[in-house]
């Protein structure tokens, strides 16, 4: 038997960094996704761009532990994603969610998706020393969702303007930047938990704006967002370029998304339109900056078995 399922990748409009010290956050599926095909085999292999691995922890270090913590016979396992590595839209999370769904279905273990979350949070910690459960939620959930660690999450109306994601095309990574932002929480404690407290009242008040569909107001805290990442040290010039450029455009709004450093900005943008700002002059503007534009849309769709045969 053969089974595809796939899972999508994330932004945040809120609350990156802030969400590892329990504060809110605000994060939506998009549609990127992450597909992984499973058929069990006489022997376990991993393919992906990466190559073809066994259980390997140098080279797979996601999909080995998928594998190894559900304990499931011989399997082969192929990877394919639309959602680029290492740019903090959410590809490791995808590509668990997708394999645990796709192992789930194939061996008929039974897990229901909030199991599914919490088993896919647990690797992704376990791999990366330190995660919060947005990404593997919005992954196996979808939609646009209010993260509160040790809450159960809950899902907002969906973003409906159209998103241009701007990618720098520097890796970035999470495990660094998190322990970056820690020791300056050490070293100034009372300032960094003011940002975070800010942070964390920037998702309190996007929860009714984006319920009344207000993304001009959204994009207003995400700019103020941006600048409180930039205070904590996950900027660079790049993402900076390319904010600004996002916003000269036209963008509601324009922050880095996921852990910075490298890695990714997001823009809210109205649908394209005569008067321009819409998601193809941010695109422009985006590539002219030197960064590469996505332009997406976020996405109900959570994990999704597509086929067992
Ligand atoms: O860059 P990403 O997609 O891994 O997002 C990281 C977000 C952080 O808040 C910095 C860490 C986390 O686990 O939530």
């Amino acid at each position: 038997m053969t089974t595809t399922c796939s899972a999508p990748g994330k932004i945040y409009l809120f609350g990156e960094h802030a969400v590892v010290y329990g504060k809110r956050a605000i994060a939506s599926a998009i549609n990127l996704r992450t597909t992984a095909t499973v058929s069990e085999s006489d022997q376990t292999t991993i393919s992906s761009i990466l190559g073809t691995t066994g259980i390997d922890y140098m080279v797979h270090p996601y999909i080995s532990r998928c594998i190894e913590s559900l304990a499931v016979p011989a399997v082969s396992i192929r990877i394919d994603s639309e959602i680029p590595v290492g740019s903090g839209l959410g590809s490791s999370a995808a590509a668990v969610i997708a394999t645990l769904g796709a192992l789930n279905a194939e061996f008929r273990l039974m897990m229901d998706s909030a199991t599914l979350a919490e088993v896919g949070h647990r690797i992704e910690r376990d791999v990366q020393g330190a995660a919060s459960p947005t990404d593997t939620a919005v992954s196996t959930m979808g939609g646009t969702m209010l993260i509160q660690p040790g809450v159960a999450s809950s899902r907002l109306r969906l973003i409906e303007c159209d998103i241009v994601i701007g990618d720098t095309e520097e890796f970035s990574s999470t495990k660094e930047l998190v322990g970056n932002v820690r020791i300056l929480h050490e070293d100034y404690p009372g300032v960094m938990d003011s940002i975070f407290d800010i942070i964390d009242n920037l998702s309190e008040i996007g929860v009714p704006l984006i319920k009344g569909r207000d993304y001009r107001s959204v994009g207003e805290l995400m700019n103020i967002d941006h600048g409180l990442l930039d205070a904590i040290g996950v900027g660079s010039a790049k993402l900076s370029r390319l904010v600004c450029a996002a916003r000269d455009a036209g963008a509601y709004g324009a922050k880095i998304t996921g852990a910075g450093g490298g890695g990714c900005i997001v823009a809210l943008v109205r649908g394209s339109s005569a008067d321009g700002g819409g998601a193809d002059a941010v695109a422009s503007a985006i590539n002219d900056a030197g960064g590469r534009a996505i332009i997406t849309k976020a996405s109900e769709d959570g994990v999704v078995v597509r086929e067992t045969f």
